[in-house]
This record gives structure tokens, sequence and C-alpha cells, in this order.
């Protein structure tokens, strides 16, 4: 199983473009995602998205546990729209107990993404629709 999850998640790192039709995007198996774990991933782009938006970048998102709780967010700071992180899979603050942003330093609660904290207080992170399905997690693409 973990084989051909591998080689369809490996088609769609390599694939910008995706014409599946499908809205589901996976992003990982459910076996991979261990506490403090983040897992990253960019959503493909469309062709009429290409050719509306040509020279903004692809939005990418992460995915993580929350307790036993899978939970997955855009990976772009309210604030300026910013990815939240300066490291590959480094999204806690120091404590480790909420989601930091590394531009400004704005606190997200892990369960809804809600910003405690920053110069975007009151407002959130974007949360993506989780699903599993056979043992892979797939997030649903924005619309
Ligand atoms: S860009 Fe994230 S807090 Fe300013």
């Amino acid at each position: 199983m973990q084989k051909l999850w591998q080689s369809a998640y490996a088609n769609i790192l390599a694939c910008p473009l995706v014409k599946t039709g499908s809205s589901w995007l996976p992003v990982c198996t459910r076996a991979e995602l261990q506490a403090g774990r983040f897992i990253e991933f960019t959503m493909p782009r469309t062709e009429a998205e290409l050719a509306k938006h040509p020279d903004t970048l692809p939005l990418t998102g992460f995915v993580f546990l929350d307790g036993a709780t899978p939970r997955a967010y855009l990976n772009r700071c309210p604030h300026m729209g910013v990815e939240l992180n300066w490291k590959p899979g480094r999204f806690m603050d120091s404590d480790n107990l909420f989601l930091q942003c590394s531009t400004h330093g704005a606190l997200f609660k892990p369960k809804d993404g809600e910003c405690i904290a920053g110069p975007c207080q009151g407002d959130a992170l974007t949360a993506l629709d989780l699903q599993e399905s056979g043992g892979v997690l797939e997030v649903r693409l924005p619309e």
C-alpha cells in the first residue's frame, strides 16, 4: 500500500498541473503522520488558474497531529499572506503550544487556527478539510 501511495504522491509533486478532476489531494499516509511531525505539500494548479495568475506562487499547506486528530491548514499567514515557517517542518512556538508565524511571531491555536496574539489577532489560518482513504490522508483543494 505504501509503495502505491508513494508512487502517486511522487507523481503529484512532479506535476504542478493536475487534470484529474479530483478535488482531494493525497498528502501522506496516516502512519507517516507522527506526533510533532509536520508534512508540507503544494497545491496543484489548474490551467485556468495559471492563465489567470501566471506570476503567483502555488499555494502550500501542512498537515500535523493535534493530539490524536489530524489537522491541515493553508501555509499562509493571514497578516501578510506569507508562509508561516522559515525552516521545513518547523511550525510551533518555543513552548510547543501554538503554531507560530516566523515573520512577525503571530500565534495560532492548533485546534482551529485562530490567531491569539500578534498583528492578525482575531483572524485565523485557513483550515483545509481532511479525509482518510485507504490509510492515506487527503486534503480538499480550495475552490
Ligand atoms: S506575516 Fe505572519 S505575523 Fe506578520
